[in-house]
């Protein structure tokens, strides 16, 4: 190719034999937003994205904030019902599909971290219990003062269009049983990682005690995925990043495939993670 890059087949080659080389018995898989791009969710710093393109009157990533909800709750409850709305509408892709048949192929050797609150992984097959969402889920909403145990956003509430007000009827519904006010289950800006609602630390010891990391779709931003790369490359885990564009997990696969320890699989979710399943359960 006109750039040097390997072509698809020669790619599936390297696949080949990094899984031959390495014999993966658990897997850590971090997924971002690019997974879900093919299923039409707008990534966050993509031209469409929601950080790019915001929301109506506010600039977006302060929107994502425990203080702009301290001051405009309907603003902020209204947005992401805007965006649980585009969520739901969407549908998991066969990148989605196959994770849910690793999972079933390993059981408790495999994990699934994500950064995604979009759902569509539990939607597509994969399990509550090893699928980590480490920023929350946007179908869940959790109290803002007492026992905040993330319960599902109540039916009733209706999905809004991008510019539609919050109606008071479903800001009433935004309430615990016992009358408690919420907030989205989103882990914002101006808040840490903990164990008890994200299930961080959880991430971290999964990534303590893998083989092979696999990272898709996403371009680092965010902390925890940093961190699950930095515990399993530590501990000598074999590395595969599927993004068609570069990031700091490709620079990684890219440094380690000298040691024939990475792997960076240039191209979609929905090209790569099939084959990459197919190879890890045939
Ligand atoms: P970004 O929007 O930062 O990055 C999306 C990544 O997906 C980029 O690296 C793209 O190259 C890649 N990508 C695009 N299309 C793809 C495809 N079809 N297949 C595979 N990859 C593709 O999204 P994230 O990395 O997920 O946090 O963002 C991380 C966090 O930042 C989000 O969870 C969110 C945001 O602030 C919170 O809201 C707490």
């Amino acid at each position: 190719m006109a750039d040097n890059q390997p072509s698809e087949s020669e790619l599936s080659a390297e696949l080949d034999a990094l899984l031959a080389r390495t014999r993966p018995e658990r897997v850590v898989v971090v997924t971002g937003a690019g997974i879900s791009a093919e299923s039409g969710i707008p990534t966050f710093r993509g031209p469409e994205g929601y950080w790019t393109v915001g929301s109506r009157e506010y600039h977006p990533e302060d929107m994502a904030t425990e203080a702009a909800f301290s001051t405009m709750p309907r603003e902020v409850w209204r947005w992401y019902l805007y965006r649980k709305g585009v969520c739901n509408a969407a549908a998991p892709n066969v990148a989605h599909e196959a994770l849910a048949r690793l999972e079933g192929a390993l059981g408790e050797r495999f994990t699934l971290v994500t950064q995604n609150v979009d759902g569509l992984h539990l939607r597509g097959g994969c399990s509550l219990a090893r699928t980590i969402q480490v920023h929350g889920n946007t179908d869940f909403m959790r109290a803002v003062e007492g026992d905040d145990t993330p319960i599902p956003i109540p039916a009733g509430v209706p999905a809004i269009g991008r510019d539609e007000p919050l109606s008071d009827e479903a800001w009433e519904l935004l309430v615990t049983a016992d009358g408690r006010r919420t907030r989205p289950h989103i882990l914002w800006f101006d808040e840490c990682y903990n164990e008890k609602l994200y299930r961080s630390e959880s991430a971290l010891a999964a990534a303590e005690g893998c083989e092979l990391l696999v990272v898709v779709g996403t371009s680092g931003a965010a902390a925890i995925p940093y961190h699950v790369a930095a515990v399993a490359l530590k501990n000598d885990a074999a590395i595969i990043d599927i993004n068609p564009g570069s990031n700091p997990f490709s620079a990684h696969a890219v440094d380690r495939a000298k040691s024939g320890k990475g792997l960076w699989l240039r191209g979609s979710g929905s090209r790569w993670v099939p084959e990459l399943v197919d190879k890890l359960t045939g």
